[in-house]
């Protein structure tokens, strides 16, 4: 399935639900959800489990995967009933590790097809989301425009789009100490408290990536991005295997997707991990990344929309080997 979304905070739901049933939507009442999330190689897993009066609602479990955009984006995404998500929720907790839990009431209202969800997100506030379903074949231009009209009839403002999932907002809650909806990142340490929009971009990077990686025995998923002399971002998430011993760090994956780009210079370093607030490199990964960097190269350890750390290669690692082969 795929759909066409859209997703803001809300500062006003009273007025958007008058705005919509003056628009004519289909008010469908009420529903408490409570979504637990999963990382996956290569997506996202959610059980949902609903409670509402109404039976056409089901839990379920939900893969999907979705691009960070604040404008209205495409989404792919499979729903499979489930007749007890309960034991559900707590086998892929043990076997996976549940990375965030969200819990939410939501009023449901439908106009032409597209499902508008007036959210009070526990621990986040006020939100709405529009979500066109697109018809089977369909190039989702008339979704498209569908979500737009609502987007201007319901009067959202630019400031308030969010590209990110709930989930992804608690976690930066988590980490912001409750200002989950809060604004760019600023240093925790470093020189400067302004917005450094590259450290940003980095974290950011480094936070999408760690959604691929292969973590089934430490169940501890990182992201690591790096910038390389080209100025381009170069990704990568940590990869294990059943010889334990035998896994890759994120760091030490980026670096190889830098080495394949032509690059031998990075630049910046970025590093984020699901489970905690500031991931330092592994002793391994400070000599693997000295080896391309200098010591005044910075590295931001955090998150993206959280306080991260900003400390250097060379804070990292002193006294770093060096070798020079024999002439
Ligand atoms: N890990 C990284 O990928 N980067 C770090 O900076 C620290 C640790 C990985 C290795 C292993 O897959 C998991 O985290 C738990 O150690």
């Amino acid at each position: 399935m795929r759909n066409v979304e859209l997703k803001a905070r809300d500062p006003d739901p009273a007025r958007t639900l008058e705005r919509a049933l003056a628009l004519g939507a289909d008010d469908r009442g009420e529903i408490r959800q409570r979504d637990t999330y999963f990382t996956g190689a290569r997506g996202r897993l959610k059980v949902r489990e609903q409670q509402t009066d109404d039976a056409a609602f089901w839990d379920e479990l939900i893969e999907y995967s979705r691009p960070d955009d604040v404008d209205a984006r495409t989404s792919t995404y499979r729903r499979v009933p489930v007749a007890d998500a309960g034991p559900l929720r707590e086998a892929l907790d043990s076997a996976y590790g549940a990375l965030v839990t969200v819990t939410k009431r939501r009023r449901l209202l439908l106009w032409e097809g597209v499902r508008i969800h007036l959210d009070e997100v526990e621990d986040l506030g006020s939100y709405l989301e529009f979500e066109a379903v697109g018809e089977p074949g369909s190039d989702l231009v008339l979704e498209r425009n569908r979500v737009e009209r609502l987007r201007a009839e319901l009067g959202i403002a630019d400031e308030n789009l969010i590209a990110t999932s709930y989930a992804d907002l608690m976690l930066e809650g988590a980490r912001d100490g409750g200002s989950p909806a809060a604004a760019p990142s600023a240093a925790v340490t470093g020189q400067t408290e302004e917005v450094d929009s590259s450290a940003e971009e980095l974290l950011r990077a480094a936070d999408a990536v760690m959604h691929t990686a292969h973590v089934r025995y430490s169940h501890f998923p990182v992201g690591a991005a790096l910038r390389g002399g080209d100025g381009q971002v170069y990704v990568g998430s940590n990869v294990e295997n059943a010889s334990y011993p035998q896994g890759q760090c994120a760091e030490t994956s980026a670096i190889g997707a830098l080495i394949a780009g032509g690059q031998t210079r990075i630049t910046e370093v970025a590093v984020t991990a699901a489970h905690m607030d500031f991931c330092p490199p592994c002793g391994g990964c400070r000599q693997r990344l000295a080896e391309f960097a200098k010591p005044e190269t910075p590295v931001y350890l955090g998150r993206p929309g959280g306080p991260y750390r900003k400390i250097t290669v060379g804070e990292l690692l002193p006294l770093a080997f060096e070798f020079q082969p024999p002439a």
